[in-house]
């Protein structure tokens, strides 16, 4: 489907998502980054936005991408991953670009272990969609367009 509205969502991923499909299947499951960009593109134009997808292994890597966000993107999706529970300079960057943030994880990360209860994102994202693997993109996307639509009226 064609962008039909005049707005973008950055989706960011973080450390170790590119092995997504053979990586703790038991936790993470066989969907592969390549199927979640997939299926967000296909979200994004079923709400006519465009999305940019992105992952990265290197943390200054996901603060340039955050910087370069403003006027750029509308909304940013974020999966940090590990950076999620240890990143001050993630969060910095989110603050200061000051959009929109929604907080994804595959898994529940409430219900492992203690060390990932904390998240330095969530106290600067709009919210957080956790534990239903690859449809909380799908989720997220549905959230963005909300949010989207909310800021307009
Ligand atoms: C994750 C959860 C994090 O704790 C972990 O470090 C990840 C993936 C998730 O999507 O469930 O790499 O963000």
């Amino acid at each position: 489907m064609p962008q039909t509205r005049d707005a973008k969502i950055l989706i960011l991923n973080g450390p170790n998502l590119n092995l997504l499909g053979t990586r703790e299947v038991a936790t993470y499951g066989t969907t592969t980054l390549a199927d979640i960009e997939a299926l967000c593109h296909e979200a994004a134009g079923r709400h006519g936005l465009a999305a940019d997808f992105r992952q990265t292994n290197s943390e200054g890597t996901l603060v340039d991408w955050i910087q370069s966000a403003k006027g750029d993107a509308d909304v940013i999706i974020l999966n940090a991953a590990a950076y999620t529970h240890t990143s001050i300079a993630v969060r910095d960057a989110l603050s200061a670009v000051a959009l929109p943030v929604i907080e994804v994880h595959l898994s529940n990360i409430f219900a492992r272990e203690e060390f990932r209860h904390h998240s330095h994102v969530s106290p600067v994202a709009a919210g957080v969609i956790c534990g239903f693997g690859a449809d909380g993109y799908r989720l997220a996307i549905d959230a963005a367009s909300a949010l989207l639509d909310r800021a307009k009226t």
